[in-house]
């Protein structure tokens, strides 16, 4: 699977972790029971692919879901969204099958008592995989299961088939549930298991279908936080606007971008509390915040195969004078795209609407990043390019690449 889609998945499981007080690593046991259970069932290749990728992502939505569902009663009505929107965010990634209903009839039950009333044999196989397999994930903790429980389980199981269960899904789980796959699921295991079972494909750079990948990646991050709703998707299409200014052939256009949309990743594992907070932030909610630039560069190792792009993203709070964090780097060892990367975050931090200050248009904001050039934190000739481009894009939000 492609390095991308797992940094996917990682940023899934740590906005379960910190919303809900959910187990982690949860969407990989999920792709990991899927991929047992579909070999089991002779599915192979493009479509085994295609039903990891869905059981990697079914609660793509969750943070849009909680959304939705702040203050309101109707379960049923708002687990259906969750599934319908993770279904849509889906539908844009590259798989090379039909996975329609995958992840859209995720909570659906053989009994007809999902969201969406369906009953055994009308909703596809694979959405009766993914479901089964989150069921006894989150009623069961299979993270920490004692091995001891495995005949119990069983049993649960089998009394559940054609009530919760499919008889696909159910007999086909019985089938591969064993204490060998128990013990893969483990937590210090399962980055192995998950390397070791699912099939493996890596998109290359020049791949436009990474761009709707990235851009989901940043919509989930942006929905962490009500104040900065389009910081990461704003960041990702001003890199790109930049990334056509300075001529980058389309490889080099798309690593930029999906750096952009990777930056504050790493915020998804920071406290709702701080990132939350109305007022200004005490020294040490702020130190708090600071280490989200720790946590992006830990989530995005996976993508080892995808370049610089880890540096780009991870290096967007160093300065060129060596006062920036984590690491005090200097103007010596920050590239041309990373020093891109920090004026661009400050331009759209400093533009965007927060709870102490106001949108500002685009003359309001460049004093601010020229002061910044100035006083050596910043790249001034960055900075004069960017007054050339973003002028146009003044109180205005910048659109979205199309290719
Ligand atoms: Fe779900
Ligand atoms: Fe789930
Ligand atoms: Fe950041
Ligand atoms: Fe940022």
């Amino acid at each position: 699977m492609d390095a991308l889609i797992l940094v996917l998945a990682q940023a899934l499981d740590m906005v379960e972790i910190s919303y809900l007080g959910a187990s982690t690593n949860h969407g990989k046991r999920i792709a990991v029971l899927c991929a047992a259970m579909g070999r089991h069932l002779g599915i192979k290749g493009d479509e085994l692919s295609d039903l990891v990728s869905c059981a990697l992502l079914h609660d793509n939505a969750l943070t849009e879901f909680i959304l939705l569902q702040q203050g309101r009663e109707e379960d049923a009505v708002y687990l259906g969204a969750h599934c319908e929107i993770g279904q849509r965010n889906v539908e844009v990634l590259p798989f090379k099958g039909n996975i329609s209903g995958y992840i859209h009839f995720h909570h659906e039950r053989a009994n007809g008592q999902g969201p969406f009333k369906m009953s055994e044999g009308y909703y596809p196989l694979g959405a009766e995989l993914i479901a089964a397999a989150d069921m006894i994930d989150v009623e069961r903790h299979l993270q920490r299961i004692a091995p001891v429980l495995l005949p119990l389980l069983r049993e649960d199981i089998e009394d559940d088939i054609h009530h919760r269960f499919t008889g696909r899904a159910g007999n086909a789980l019985l089938a591969v549930l064993d204490e060998e796959l128990l013990a893969s699921l483990q937590d210090d295991r399962i980055e192995e298991t998950i390397r070791r079972s699912v099939p493996d494909w890596t998109m290359d750079m020049e791949n436009p279908a990474l761009v709707p990948i990235a851009e989901l990646i940043a919509r989930i991050i942006d929905y962490k936080s009500t104040f900065t709703r389009l910081h990461t998707q704003q960041i990702a299409n001003r890199a790109w606007v930049m990334a056509e200014y300075y001529g980058y052939n389309l490889t080099d256009k798309i690593q930029l971008y999906l750096a952009a949309a990777l930056h504050d990743i790493g915020k998804l594992a920071i406290p709702s509390a701080v990132l939350e907070k109305p007022g200004k932030l005490n020294d040490e909610e702020f130190e708090i915040i600071k280490t989200h630039i720790v946590h992006t560069r830990n989530l995005l190792c996976a993508m080892k195969g995808h370049g610089p792009i880890i540096e780009w993203a991870s290096n967007h709070h160093e300065k060129l004078d060596g006062s920036g964090y984590p690491l005090g780097k200097t103007a010596a060892e920050l590239d041309f795209n990373s020093r891109l990367m920090a004026c661009i975050d400050i331009y759209q931090a400093v533009s965007e609407e927060r709870p102490y200050h106001p949108r500002r248009s685009h003359t309001e904001t460049m004093p601010i990043l020229n002061s910044m050039a100035e006083k050596g934190g910043i790249d001034p000739a960055i900075v004069r390019d960017m007054d050339k481009v973003m002028a146009s894009y003044s109180l205005k939000d910048v659109e979205t690449p199309k290719l």
